[in-house]
C-alpha cells in the first residue's frame, strides 16, 4: 500500500487522501445519509457507513479511505446523549461537571462500539488491496471539551475553567477517556484498520504548557500502548493549531504529523516524521489557487528528501464543486 509506506518513509512518495472526503459535497454521500434518516443513524448502521466510506475511493481513487464515523459517538457510548441537529452541529444533552460525571461514565464503552468494528470489518473486505483503511478517534483533549462544554465553542471558558481551577478533576477526565480510546482503537485494529489517526482539532484552544500537559501527554500515552503492540500500524497525529510550538511536541510513537495551513512547512519540516496536509481547505473553491497550492508544497518538499501525505489543513468543506477536486489530485498526481 503506497500510503503506509509514505507513513514509514520507505518510499519518496505523495499519496493523496482527504479529511471529510466522505461527506456533503457529494451526492452520493447525501443519497444514502437521507436514506439512514440521520447523521448518528448513518453512523450506527454498518453497512451504510461503509458503503459511504468507499464512495470517495470509487469517484477519486484516493489512496485511502477513512472510516465513516464520528469522533463523538466515544462519548456517546460512555454515557452522554448526543443529537446532530440540522445546521446546528453537536450537541450534548448532559455535560460534565464534577467527579461525580466523570466516575459514571462507562470504561465498557469500547465494547458497544461494534457498529465501528463491523463498518470496518465490512470495508477491509471491499476495498481494493492496494488501498489502506484509517481507523480513528478523537484526542481526550478534544472530546473532553465536548463533553465539558455541551457543543462546539468558540472559546471554551468551561473546559479551561476546569483545567485551571481543578486540574485533577481534569486529569481523571482526561485519564478515563483515554482508557476507552485505547481499547476502541486497538479493535479498530483487530477488525482491519490498516492506519490510526488521532484528531485532535482543539488543540490551539491551549498554551503550550496546558498543551504537553493536559492534551499531547494523553496522545503519547495511547500512541505508545498501541506502538508496542502494533508495530506495523502507523499512528498520525493531527494537533490542530499547534505551529507555533510544534518543535515542543515529542513525536518518538507517532508516525506522520498532521499539519494545519497555520503552521509553516519549513518549521514541520524539523520534526523528524512524516507530515500530512497543509493546504488550505479553502484553496479548493479556486482552480488557480489550487495549481499554486499545490506547486508550493511540491517545491518545500524538493529539498527534503522525504515522503509527504497529501491532506487539506483541514475537513474539505460542503460546498466545494467536485471538479475541483479532481483538478486537485490531477495537479498532486500529474503536473
Ligand atoms: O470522511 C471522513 O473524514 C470520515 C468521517 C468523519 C466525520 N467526522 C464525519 C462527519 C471524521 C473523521 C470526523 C471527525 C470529527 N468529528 C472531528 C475531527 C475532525 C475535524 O473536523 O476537526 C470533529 C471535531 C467532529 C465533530 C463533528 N461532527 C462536528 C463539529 C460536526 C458538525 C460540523 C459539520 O461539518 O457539520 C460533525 C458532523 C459530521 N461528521 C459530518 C460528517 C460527514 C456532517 C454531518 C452531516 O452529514 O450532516
Amino acid at each position: 500500500m503506497r500510503f503506509i509506506k509514505a507513513c514509514f518513509n520507505e518510499e519518496q512518495i505523495m499519496p493523496i487522501w482527504l479529511m471529510r472526503q466522505a461527506g456533503r459535497y457529494l451526492p452520493e454521500y447525501m443519497q444514502v445519509r437521507n436514506l439512514a434518516g440521520d447523521f448518528l443513524s448513518l453512523c450506527k448502521d454498518y453497512k451504510k457507513a461503509s458503503e459511504v466510506t468507499i464512495q470517495p475511493i470509487t469517484r477519486f481513487d484516493f489512496d485511502a479511505a477513512i472510516i465513516f464515523s464520528d469522533i463523538l459517538v466515544v462519548p456517546n457510548e460512555m454515557g452522554l446523549s448526543l443529537e446532530f441537529q440540522a445546521g446546528e452541529g453537536p450537541v450534548f444533552n448532559d455535560v460534565i461537571t464534577d467527579i461525580n460525571d466523570v466516575n459514571k461514565l462507562d470504561l465498557n464503552a469500547a465494547n458497544k462500539l461494534t457498529y465501528v468494528y463491523d463498518a470496518i470489518k465490512l470495508t477491509r473486505d471491499t476495498l481494493a488491496k492496494d488501498k489502506a483503511l484509517i481507523g480513528f478517534c478523537g484526542a481526550p483533549w478534544t472530546l473532553a471539551t465536548y463533553m465539558i462544554e455541551a457543543k462546539g465553542s468558540k472559546t471554551y471558558t468551561k473546559s479551561k475553567k476546569m483545567l485551571y481551577q481543578n486540574p485533577e478533576l481534569m486529569h481523571s477526565l482526561l485519564e478515563r477517556i483515554s482508557i476507552v480510546l485505547c481499547e476502541y482503537l486497538q479493535k479498530q485494529i483487530d477488525a482491519g484498520a490498516n492506519a490510526i489517526q488521532i484528531f485532535d482539532s482543539w488543540a490551539s484552544a491551549l498554551e503550550p504548557s496546558a498543551y504537553l500537559e493536559f492534551s499531547w501527554a494523553y496522545i503519547e500515552k495511547i500512541a505508545k500502548s498501541l506502538k508496542q503492540k502494533n508495530p506495523s500500524i502507523p499512528i498520525i497525529a493531527f494537533p490542530k493549531g499547534v505551529g507555533g510550538f510544534i518543535e515542543c511536541l515529542n513525536t518518538a510513537y507517532i508516525d506522520v504529523l498532521g499539519i494545519d495551513w497555520s503552521t509553516p512547512l519549513q518549521l514541520a519540516f524539523k520534526k523528524d516524521c512524516v507530515l500530512q496536509g497543509n493546504l488550505e481547505p479553502c484553496r479548493l473553491y479556486s482552480k488557480q489557487a489550487i495549481k499554486d497550492g499545490v506547486l508550493a508544497i511540491k517545491n518545500a518538499l524538493k529539498e527534503q528528501n522525504k515522503a509527504h501525505i497529501f491532506n487539506l489543513g483541514h475537513g474539505i468543506l460542503p460546498d466545494i464543486p467536485i471538479e475541483n477536486v479532481h483538478y486537485l489530485i490531477e495537479q498532486v498526481r500529474n503536473a
